[in-house]
């Protein structure tokens, strides 16, 4: 059986209640969080910054934090997010002038480093980098919502990246994000995912321990 980590995404979550949100997707076996900044600017959707980790953090909620910086400049936002129990910070090269500076600020404040590549954005941006980076991210959407269709050309684009990962012969993992759901979801895990950042299908499910459970089993 293909080992994957199922990793929701707060921003379909019930915001008026995030703390118990949170909780349950915990409860569901979940110890990773994807967390989408967006600022209006690279995407046009805004959410939420570093202070809501640092109260999720203040209120004794221990969980690590895969956050997705959707944000134009983006060096001194990586700076925030240092001591909030985030394991990730995945940003997009067309959001920094000088990628490798971003890559190494954000290994600097001791998180992993991931990239995330938009549906028409080249792997060519990986070339020089990939032994820099511990995690790619392959957006199935546009960046900016949640509940968006999963492109289905993108399968192509995940094979490559799995290839690409599979001859460096080192552990980057290979993320997907965007339009999971229950039909598409065994595909994707055959084209060599290793991460499921999941939004929709997850908060907008009635309960959520048997939806990720079922997500879980779908590879069984
Ligand atoms: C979109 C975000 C995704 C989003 C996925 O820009 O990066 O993380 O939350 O949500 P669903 O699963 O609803 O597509
Ligand atoms: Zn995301």
């Amino acid at each position: 059986m293909k080992k994957f980590l199922i990793v929701p995404s707060l921003l379909s979550a019930n915001f008026c209640y995030l703390g118990k949100e949170i909780k349950k997707v915990i409860h569901a076996g979940c110890n990773l969080i994807h967390f989408d900044l967006m600022d209006y600017h690279y995407v046009p959707n805004l959410t939420f910054g570093p202070m809501i980790l640092q109260s999720i953090k203040n209120n004794g909620i221990h969980v690590q934090f895969d956050v997705h910086l959707m944000a134009s400049p983006v060096d001194s936002l990586i700076l925030l997010f240092s001591d909030l129990n985030v394991k990730f910070i995945t940003i997009h090269p067309e959001t920094t002038k000088h990628l490798d500076r971003s890559i190494q600020l954000i290994k600097q404040i001791g998180c992993k480093v991931g990239i995330a590549l938009n549906p028409a954005t080249s792997l060519s941006y990986l070339e020089y980098i990939i032994d820099e980076i511990d995690l790619v991210l392959v957006m199935a959407v546009n960046p900016g919502f949640g509940g968006q269709v999963f492109l289905k050309y993108i399968i192509k684009k995940i094979r490559k990246v799995r290839s690409l990962i599979d001859r460096r012969k080192n552990d980057i993992l290979l993320s997907v994000d965007g339009g999971i759901n229950f039909s598409n979801v065994v595909q994707i895990l055959r084209s060599g995912a290793d991460i499921l950042v999941i939004g929709s299908a997850i908060f907008h499910s009635s309960n959520y321990l048997k939806t990720i459970q079922r997500f879980k089993n779908s590879f069984l």
